[in-house]
């Protein structure tokens, strides 16, 4: 795989809302734009990993939940991937997971991890499902779309067994 990882910088932050903002990526999301990931990024609860492919960023990942103590049951929280969508269909996404996924464990010492998805993100429940999460439970209309209907949203987890 020729994606390369690192920490997200401030720097960056622009490039990240920037991919977001394609009508086929914006509609699998909640809130988006440069605020947004601002203040996650100011946030010591948050940490982006950006994925880059000769020095470009082509996707990142979000966790959430870092500031919390390391217990063995410690939650932490997928809050957004993002693959540029030139660069999607090739496992690239799912190396993105990974790699996030593998940071919650090996880094932030997580119990397990989850993350929430919209109903008719299939792609990303594909994906979910075949690394190991679980459809765990549905929040109804807790997100408010610009047309002012109200999306579900599915509660992934993934629970990491003993080292
Ligand atoms: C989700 C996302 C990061 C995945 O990246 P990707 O490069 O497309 O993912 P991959 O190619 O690694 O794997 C996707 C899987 O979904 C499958 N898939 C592709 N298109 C699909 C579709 N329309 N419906 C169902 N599954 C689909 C692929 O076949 C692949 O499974 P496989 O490896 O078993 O063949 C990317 O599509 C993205 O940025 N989407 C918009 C933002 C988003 O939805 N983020 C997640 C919010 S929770």
């Amino acid at each position: 795989m020729d994606l390369e990882f690192r920490l997200g910088e401030p720097h960056d932050l622009s490039a990240l809302a920037d991919m977001e903002a394609a009508e086929d990526t914006a509609r699998y999301l909640t809130v988006t734009g440069i605020a947004w990931h601002e203040k996650a990024f100011d946030d010591p609860d948050q940490e982006h990993t950006v994925a880059e492919v000769d020095g470009v960023p082509v996707g990142y990942a979000l966790l959430a939940g870092l500031a919390g103590p390391e217990e063995p049951d410690r939650a932490i929280e997928i809050r957004r991937m993002v693959l540029r969508p030139e660069w999607r269909g090739a496992g690239r996404g799912r190396a993105v997971l990974q790699a996030a996924v593998t940071r919650a464990d090996k880094v932030h010492k997580a119990g397990r991890v989850w993350l929430r998805v919209k109903p008719q993100n299939a792609r990303g429940r594909k994906l979910f499902l075949s690394e190991g999460f679980v459809e765990d439970h549905v929040e109804n209309n807790v997100f408010r779309e610009p047309d002012g209907s109200y999306s579900d949203l599915i509660v992934m987890t993934q629970t990491f067994g003993p080292a």
